[in-house]
C-alpha cells in the first residue's frame, strides 16, 4: 500500500508534512496548488510553496514531495510544469478539484471537469513538457454538479498520458459533506489503465479498509485524518493505536515554534485554531484547548496556553 500525504492549501504547508512525515508512514506528499494563469512563475514562488526544492524535493525525513499546479492554459500549465521539476519537484501534479469560487471563476480546479476536452489538452501538454522520467498526476473530484462526466474525465486524463489520478470521491457541489462515494472509483478505474489512488473521508482504520474494498484501489490520499490523527498512517499500515494527547502536544508546541519563528508568523494563530479544529474529532482535549486559545490573538499567549 502506498500512502500519500494530501494537499490542503492553508494547512498542510512544508513545516505540516516535515511533522507529519517525521511521525512516518507516508511515501509522498503533494504541495498547495501553484496557481498558474499567463505566465512562468519565478523561482522563488516555487520555493516558497515547497521549500523542500532546496532539499532535492525531500521532506527532512526522505520523503519525496511534488509540487502541484493549479489553472487552465496548457501551455503555461506546461512551461511551469517544467520548471518545477527542472527545481527539484518529484514529478508534478495537476488540481482538477479545487471548489474554491475566485479559483473557478478563472478557471482552475474543479470548474474544469464540464470540459474533459480541456483537461486532454492541459495533461497533454503537461505530459509533453515533462521528461519521460518525472511521473504527471492528476487529482480529480467525481465532477461539478454531478458525476456525469466523471468517466470522460479520468479517461481524457489518462488517454493524455498521466500517470496515475487520485480521485476524492464526491463532486465540487458535495463540497467536504459525508459521504465520500467510493464505489464511484472503483467504477472508473474500470474504465482507465492508469493507477488509481482513493481520497476521501478516511479518518480511521476502518475507514481505510471499506474505502479500499469500495473502491477497489490498493493505494490511498489522507487529507484531514491525518490532522486529526497524526499517526494515521500507521494506524491504517500497522494497527498502531491513535497516538496519545500528550505526543500531540509535543508536536503542536513543535508547530507552534516552527511557525513563529519562521517565515509563516502571521499565520500561526489561524494556522493553530485550524489544526485543533482537526484534532478535536479524535481528541476532546483539543476541544478544550481550542475554547482556552479561541479568543486569543497573540501568537505568545497561544503558545503559553498549549505549554501550561
Ligand atoms: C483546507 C483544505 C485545503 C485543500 N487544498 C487542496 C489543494 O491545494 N489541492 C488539492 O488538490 N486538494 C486540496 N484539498 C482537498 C484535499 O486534498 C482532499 O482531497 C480532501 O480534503 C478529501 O480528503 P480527506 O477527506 O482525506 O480530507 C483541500 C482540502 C481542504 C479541507
Amino acid at each position: 500500500m502506498h500512502i500519500t500525504l494530501a494537499p490542503m492549501e492553508g494547512v498542510v504547508d512544508h513545516l505540516m508534512r516535515d511533522m507529519l512525515t517525521e511521525v512516518g508512514g507516508f511515501d509522498l506528499c503533494v504541495t498547495e496548488f501553484v496557481r498558474i494563469v499567463d505566465q512562468l512563475m519565478p523561482k522563488r514562488v516555487f520555493y516558497r510553496i515547497c521549500p523542500e526544492l532546496h532539499n532535492q524535493g525531500f521532506t527532512s525525513s526522505g520523503v519525496p514531495v511534488k509540487v502541484q499546479l493549479l489553472g487552465q492554459h496548457p501551455v503555461w500549465l506546461a512551461e511551469n510544469a517544467y520548471r518545477a521539476v527542472e527545481l527539484g519537484s518529484h514529478g508534478v501534479d495537476l488540481n482538477f478539484g479545487c471548489p474554491a469560487k475566485t479559483v473557478n471563476k478563472s478557471k482552475g480546479g474543479a470548474v474544469l471537469l464540464r470540459e474533459p476536452e480541456t483537461i486532454f489538452q492541459i495533461v497533454s501538454a503537461v505530459r509533453k513538457a515533462v521528461p519521460n522520467d518525472q511521473l504527471v498526476s492528476a487529482k480529480m473530484r467525481l465532477g461539478f454538479e454531478d458525476t456525469s462526466l466523471a468517466i470522460a474525465n479520468a479517461q481524457a486524463i489518462a488517454d493524455a498520458g498521466a500517470d496515475s489520478l487520485v480521485i476524492h470521491a464526491r463532486t465540487k457541489v458535495d463540497g467536504y459533506k459525508p459521504p465520500a462515494y467510493w464505489d464511484w472509483i472503483a467504477k472508473i478505474k474500470r474504465a482507465v489503465n492508469i493507477p488509481i489512488v482513493a481520497n476521501g473521508e478516511i479518518w480511521n482504520g476502518l475507514d481505510a479498509y471499506n474505502c479500499r474494498l469500495q473502491s477497489q484501489c490498493e493505494n490511498i490520499m489522507l487529507g484531514r485524518g491525518a490532522l486529526a490523527m497524526p499517526n494515521l498512517a500507521h494506524v491504517i499500515r500497522n494497527a498502531q493505536a491513535a497516538m496519545p494527547w500528550e505526543h500531540v502536544k509535543t508536536l503542536l508546541v513543535r508547530y507552534s515554534g516552527y511557525e513563529l519563528y519562521g517565515d509563516k508568523g502571521k499565520y500561526y494563530p489561524n494556522r493553530i485554531k485550524q489544526w485543533l479544529g482537526y484534532l478535536s474529532r479524535q481528541y476532546p482535549q483539543a476541544e478544550e484547548l481550542f475554547m482556552e486559545i479561541r479568543a486569543l490573538k497573540k501568537s505568545e499567549e497561544i503558545l503559553l496556553q498549549i505549554q501550561s
